[in-house]
């Protein structure tokens, strides 16, 4: 998608600041290009709940009005983030908007969480009618995580 001057919301749980990390260089790439990008949080009040019923999100975006997104989150016990997982379940439909996601894990081996994690993240867009066009997982103890991380900002063709 070459358009410029596209609105794209980057939206993301991060906690301890690595997925956020790769979320700012992608939204310094995309500011680059001529888009407008808002980097947006989510955020709950009980960060380490797993019951998603339970889930308090004091930081809730919105996600209506934009023609693109970028959505990041941490693996948490070999699945996508359940912080993600409320936002995404509680969120307004994408309506078909080209979206692309990216995970960070602490282990160096995707299929340490993270292949599961990215299912999970797949069919939740999916529920939502995303459009999804690209998918990676940064392994942050991998000797390759700075390819991998150029490699997300990279897959991102906004
Ligand atoms: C509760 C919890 C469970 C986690 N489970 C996994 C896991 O199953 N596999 C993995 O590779 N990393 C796991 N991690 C590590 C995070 O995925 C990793 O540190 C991630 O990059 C954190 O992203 P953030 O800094 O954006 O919060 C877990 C972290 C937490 C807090």
């Amino acid at each position: 998608m070459e358009n410029t001057n596209l609105k794209i919301a980057v939206i993301i749980h991060s906690k301890t600041g690595n997925t956020k990390s790769v979320a700012e260089r992608i939204k310094e790439k995309l500011v680059a290009r001529g888009h407008q990008v808002q980097l947006e949080e989510i955020v709950a009040g009980n960060d380490e709940e797993m019951d998603l019923a339970k889930i308090i999100l004091t930081k809730n975006p919105e996600s209506k009005g934009y023609d693109g997104y970028v959505f990041g989150a941490p693996v948490r016990a070999f699945s996508l983030s359940p912080i993600m997982k409320a936002y995404l379940s509680k969120t307004q439909d994408l309506e078909g908007k080209p979206v692309y996601c990216f995970l960070t894990q602490h282990f160096r081996f995707r299929f340490l969480g993270g292949d599961n994690a990215l299912k999970q993240f797949e069919l939740a867009l999916n529920d939502k009618s995303a459009r999804i066009l690209g998918t990676n997982i940064v392994n942050w103890k991998s000797k390759k995580r700075a390819q991998l991380i150029e490699e997300t900002v990279d897959l991102v063709k906004f």
